[in-house]
């Protein structure tokens, strides 16, 4: 299997959101295409795909906050190829100077940290808390709009 890992370029958008949809990785409060119009403001280098047979058949969105290294919305639709975007991210993270890598996984997905387990991710002892600055949907227009 010859799978090419490579930063996402604006021509794949389309075909990674459906990867991401398939993959049960879309939430409501979660636009795609904003995720993944800030990810490339940022790191544009770390926001990757697989490409097999000129199809996108994978990703992984990483960052490094200049602490630790994240990944997110890792995806595969074909064996093998989580495991390889994994260690092409953290080469990348590596090669940025970043120490750590972290992963958040959504209690309704847990049985997925078997599959980290085997990539050796390790438990952490923490609860993660968010506040959202910039919500993704604009929110309902006033119903009674004051008149000036
Ligand atoms: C998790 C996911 C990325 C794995 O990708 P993949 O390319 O199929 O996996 P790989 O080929 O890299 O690794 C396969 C190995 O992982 C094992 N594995 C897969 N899921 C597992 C799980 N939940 N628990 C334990 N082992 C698991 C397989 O048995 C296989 O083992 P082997 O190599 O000994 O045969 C893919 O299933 C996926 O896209 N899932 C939906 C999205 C998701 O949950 N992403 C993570 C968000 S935190």
């Amino acid at each position: 299997m010859t799978v090419d890992i490579r930063p996402l370029v604006p021509a794949d958008v389309d075909a990674v959101v459906e990867l991401w949809r398939e993959a049960g990785l879309i939430r409501a409060w979660n636009d795609p295409r904003e995720d993944i119009r800030r990810a490339r403001a940022v790191w544009p280098d770390l926001l990757l795909v697989a490409e097999h047979d000129g199809a996108v058949v994978g990703s992984v969105m990483a960052g490094y906050d200049g602490h630790r290294g994240w990944l997110y919305y890792l995806a595969s639709a074909r064996a093998g190829v989580g495991r390889a975007l994994v260690a092409e991210a953290e080469r990348r993270l590596i090669a940025l100077g970043c120490p750590k890598v972290m992963l958040m996984v959504r209690p309704d997905n847990a049985g997925v940290l078997g599959y980290y387990d085997l990539l050796g991710y390790e438990r952490e002892g923490v609860l993660v808390a968010g506040k959202r600055l910039i919500p993704d949907t604009p929110p309902p227009p006033r119903e009674n709009p004051r008149r000036r």
